[in-house]
């Protein structure tokens, strides 16, 4: 039996960061998906394959810790771990130590801030949990995805595996989980893409840092955060398209503040708000990697414009409205 599962991309609106602390933020599913395709292997390794990272090789042994490169050098071994930490827990879960092929097709840029690792873990989960006869439910998928992510960010919120695995729009607080919003329309946004690659764990542990050394500031701006996505969702009911781009043009401030904003990222935000954006902010970790802008209806294709003039790779975001999904089984 071979299983293909798709999980989508994320861009988070509101509230980045801050919700690793608590604070609520608002993501929205992107119609980019990744595809991981797993069937049973004679040998009992596990050989795993994802172009998008570079890389692909075979764990076996005791605790699936021998770890042998066939493509990605020593990086490769880096790269798979999260998801060979997913089929370790599925494997774990059904009892079966079964030998299995896994393939990762993606489109989502990798380290750019849209959950690409989110999306393949939770995908992996699915089609690796469905090949085990574990036939999970969505809430087992992403505690899976969420293991995974915890190898690689260190401290993750657990926001990037929960909008992979429900789709739609959520507002998202750690330890209580998703609230699916309902939005009427679809929002303008434009994605825009620095290219420049990250890590999140650093970026991560850079704010944590940060508030360490200076509790009495950071602390409040945290909290702010949350205050800005609560507005948001208000916006977001009512409509309120110029005030959710207020709200994002200071959601970016605050995200500059705590460190997390770069040269990059700024020439593209505000080359879309000068190109006449109703608001724009760096979305996910920050560093490199995305910004997000909202236009008024009609005005997408010059802020796309704009932001690829400033070096930057521009497309649409449409809302996924599906999470996780089986795609073929045979
Ligand atoms: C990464 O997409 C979002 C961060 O808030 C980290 C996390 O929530 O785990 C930066």
């Amino acid at each position: 039996m071979r299983v293909t599962a798709s999980a989508p991309a994320k861009v988070i609106l509101f509230g980045e960061h801050f919700v690793v602390y608590g604070e609520p933020a608002l993501v929205m599913a992107v119609e980019r998906r990744a595809y991981v395709s797993t069937e049973p292997r004679a040998d009992g390794k596990i050989y795993i394959r994802a172009e998008n990272v570079g890389a692909s090789g075979y764990y076996s042994g005791e605790g699936l810790r021998t770890f042998e490169a066939e493509t990605g050098g020593a990086e490769a071994q880096r790269r798979l771990e999260p998801i060979k930490v997913v089929i370790e827990e599925a494997r774990r879960l059904s009892g079966k130590n079964l030998g299995l092929n896994v393939t990762v097709e993606s489109a989502i840029p990798v380290a750019a801030g849209l959950g690409s690792s989110a999306a393949v873990a939770v995908a992996t989960a699915a089609s690796a949990g469905r090949v085990l006869d574990l036939n999970p439910s969505r809430e087992e998928i992403y505690r899976m995805a969420y293991e995974a992510e915890k190898v690689i960010h260190g401290t993750p919120s657990g926001i990037d595996p929960a909008i992979s695995t429900y789709g739609g729009t959520l507002m998202y607080r750690r330890g209580e989980g998703v609230q699916p919003l309902a939005l009427k329309v679809e929002l303008p946004l434009v994605i825009g893409n620095t290219g420049l690659s990250r890590s999140t764990g650093d970026l991560v542990a850079g704010v944590r840092r940060l508030k360490e050394k200076y509790p009495s500031l950071v602390e409040p701006i945290l909290k702010i955060g949350g205050k800005i996505t609560a507005e948001a969702v208000k916006a977001l009911e009512t409509g309120n398209l110029e005030a959710l781009g207020n709200l994002m043009n200071i959601n970016h401030g605050l995200l500059s503040a705590v460190g997390v904003s770069s040269l990059p990222l700024e020439r593209l935000v505000y080359a879309a708000r000068m190109a006449g954006a109703l608001g724009a902010k760096l979305t996910g970790a920050g560093g490199g990697g995305c910004m997000v802008a909202l236009t008024e209806a009609g005005g997408l294709g010059k802020v796309a414009r704009a932001i690829e003039e400033a070096g930057g790779e521009a497309f649409t975001a449409t809302t996924a409205k599906e999470g996780v999904r089986i795609e073929e089984e045979r």
